[in-house]
């Protein structure tokens, strides 16, 4: 068991109408709030209009249409602007994983006086940051219970993660209804984003049986209620398993006392959402079983044995390497049975620029020592092309 400094600050408030609280927990932050959304969705479910009508007595600022994978330039830059001419005293953040993200990054750029960039890219130490709370509409990222956000950099090909404990949110309103319009493409996309979350920590050398079994649960959580979900989007408990199980996503806890994996197949996959702006989830989706094979050897046998055995109930006696083999099989067919489009080619990447994201993805360190398996730009290239 490695050694671990664990804590994670944000209050959860989970379940049904929990937003009436709204106003209680955002008025110990400030009265001037900006407010940050995505295309529209929170109109359509009448969320928008539930906020204003919560936040009367605050003063409102907005920054709506925060683009899937948001982007520097126009959304972030965009709402560091508005919260210092503004003086915002707190961001109110309304949508799912792209929304939040993109407000944790201007919560860190309204309190810094240079290029918010440097903050995103590590140049510069995070030293402030303006108070997040946010009201969650889709089951994916984790973003809400973590102390990250992805930004992506367009003109660079850039998507990076942004991590800092200034970033976890205040505080994150969960209730599972506000999910029930989230279509099909997205529920399977948010489902194998949150998958691959507990996999990225699964796959490390030194593990331990508490961590295992916690994985192993979430697993389990995450493939039984999916299904349920795309079925009946309406079905509140689906929603509501769907939802707890996400929040753990990216905070650490899923991987208390294990040593590193890495993340190998997040870098591998925000290259491919940077250069084709691509669902992440579904990008996730079809690298995992490449990866997984890719990486099946004698020495990753046991945690390949592990998952099929606990998570799929295969049978033990068979030998390991059929084990193996079965568990990823059962990763792919699942992953095609949520309706995820299981090759690149089908979500519009072909081969012209695999060797390009290839040499972008070794340079975030997918080949140093600490990762569970270090990956050469070569290896890469082949996960890549196996994945088309
Ligand atoms: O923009 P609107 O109109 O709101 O529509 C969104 C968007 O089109 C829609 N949607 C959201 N809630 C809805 C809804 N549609 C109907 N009903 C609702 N209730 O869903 C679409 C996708 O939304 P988005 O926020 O992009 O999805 P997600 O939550 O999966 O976030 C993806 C982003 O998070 C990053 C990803 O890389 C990607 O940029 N990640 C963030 C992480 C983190 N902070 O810890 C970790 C992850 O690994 C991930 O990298
Ligand atoms: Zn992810």
């Amino acid at each position: 068991m490695h050694n671990f400094n664990y804590m994670t600050p944000t209050r959860l408030i989970f379940g049904r109408d929990v937003v009436e609280k709204l106003a209680d927990v955002m008025r110990p932050l400030g009265r001037r709030v900006l407010l940050t959304y995505g295309g529209g969705s929170i109109k359509k479910i009448g969320l928008y209009q539930k906020v204003m009508e919560l936040l009367k007595d605050f003063e409102i600022y907005e920054l709506p249409g925060i683009e899937p994978n948001p982007k520097y330039t126009t959304s972030v830059l965009g709402g560091v602007k508005i919260c210092k001419e503004q003086h915002i005293d707190v961001i109110l953040s309304v949508g799912g994983g792209s929304v939040l993200d993109c407000s944790k990054a201007i919560a860190a750029g309204a309190c810094y006086d240079g290029e918010p960039w440097d903050l995103i890219t590590h140049k510069a130490p995070t030293e402030a940051a303006l108070p997040i709370v946010d009201i969650m509409t889709l089951s994916a990222t984790g973003s809400e219970y973590d102390a990250g956000g992805v930004i992506s950099r367009t003109e660079t090909n850039d998507k990076l993660a942004y991590m800092d404990p200034h970033l976890y949110p205040v505080a994150s309103f969960l209730d599972p209804t506000y999910t029930f319009t989230v279509n099909k493409k997205h529920t399977a996309a948010g489902t194998a984003d949150a998958i691959n979350h507990i996999l990225e920590q699964y796959f490390c050398a030194d593990h331990n049986t508490l961590a295992d079994g916690f994985c192993e649960s979430g697993l389990c959580t995450l493939m039984q209620f999916a299904p349920v979900a795309i079925a009946e989007p309406e079905n509140y408990e689906a929603r509501a398993e769907l939802m707890l199980a996400c929040c753990y996503g990216c905070n650490g806890i899923y991987a208390l006392g294990n040593s590193r994996g890495g993340w190998p197949m997040h870098s591998i996959e925000h290259a491919l959402s940077a250069y084709y702006d691509i669902t992440h989830g579904e990008g996730l989706a079809i690298i995992t079983p490449r990866w997984m094979e890719h990486i099946l050897s004698e020495r990753t046998l046991e945690r390949f044995v592990s998952l099929g055995t606990h998570l799929f109930g295969i049978d033990a006696a068979k030998p390991a390497m059929e084990i193996a083999r079965e568990t990823i099989q059962r990763f792919y067919d699942f992953f095609l049975s949520i309706g995820i489009p299981m090759h690149l080619r089908e979500v519009g990447i072909d081969e012209s620029r695999l060797a390009e994201m290839a040499h972008h993805i070794v340079l975030e360190g997918l080949d140093k020592p600490y990762n569970y398996v270090p990956l050469t730009e070569g290896e890469i290239l082949d996960i890549l092309k196996a994945s088309l």
